[in-house]
């Protein structure tokens, strides 16, 4: 049986994506904070993991070990939004961010990188919000700096880590999932403008990559690659 690791599995999207993966007869070994996964089968492990302690991290990674000497992805989707209306750019938001959205993933990232077989496929769910390729400034880019900036890094990590992992079979991919009805797709919306994708279309996405696709260190949004 093949087994997926998918941090943040307690709402939103990971427990749309964790669902989607034990519909399809994978092991899942999924991670909470402070919300217990709020479902139960046979087939999945649930652990306590906070993304902002190295010794939490530590201790998630031993964990996975003993539970699986061998995993076949990893879903990077713990994370948080905390200036998502701040118009200023605050460092200690900025500090904490960063610690839960980039060096949390790095660290849990380079600790199993041993036991990943080929074929396996690292996903980091990242966000258009992290894209710095467009022409333009827009009204759009005020606000939300410190979580631009470490969804920004994060699609570096993945391009970094990518080539570095290339000749072990292991694919490494960035994925923005849209803008999705969670507690913090929400956070950013306006009394016009809300989310327009579900949990399941974003797990579906997720799904669909892991299983399906060979080229690694891209960037995808809504099933298409995209620039960065
Ligand atoms: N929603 C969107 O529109 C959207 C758009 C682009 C990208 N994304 C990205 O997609 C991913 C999932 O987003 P979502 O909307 O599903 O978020 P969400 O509903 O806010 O859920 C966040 C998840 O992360 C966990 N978490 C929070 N802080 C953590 C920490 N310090 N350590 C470990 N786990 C932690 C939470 O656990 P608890 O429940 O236990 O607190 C929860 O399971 C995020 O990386 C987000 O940046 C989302």
């Amino acid at each position: 049986m093949r087994t997926v690791l998918i941090t943040g599995a307690s709402r939103g999207i990971g427990l749309a994506t964790a669902k989607k993966f034990l519909e399809n007869d994978w092991r899942v070994i999924g991670t909470y904070l402070n919300t217990q996964i709020p479902i139960q089968h046979d087939n999945l492990v649930d652990i306590q993991y906070d993304q902002s302690s190295s010794e939490s991290v530590k201790n998630l990674a031993e964990k996975v070990k003993e539970i699986a000497p061998k995993l076949n992805a990893l879903i990077n989707n713990a994370g948080i939004l905390l200036d998502a209306e701040d118009k200023i750019t605050d460092p200690v938001k900025v500090r904490k961010t960063l610690e839960v959205n980039l060096v949390g993933i790095i660290d849990i990232t380079e600790r199993l990188l041993s036991i990943f077989e080929k074929d396996s496929h690292i996903v980091n769910l990242s966000s258009g919000y992290g894209v710095i390729s467009k022409p333009e400034l827009i009204e759009d880019d005020e606000c939300a700096a410190g979580y631009r900036i470490s969804k920004a890094a994060l699609n570096m990590y993945t391009r970094h880590l990518a080539f570095r992992v290339k000749d072990k079979g292991i694919i490494v991919s960035a994925l923005a999932p849209g803008w999705v009805k969670t507690d913090m797709g929400y956070k950013v919306a306006t009394e016009i403008e809300g989310p327009d994708r579900t949990p399941e279309q974003a797990a579906d996405d997720i799904f669909i990559l892991v299983s399906t696709v060979k080229e690694t260190g891209q960037f995808w949004r809504l099933g298409s690659k995209s620039d960065w």
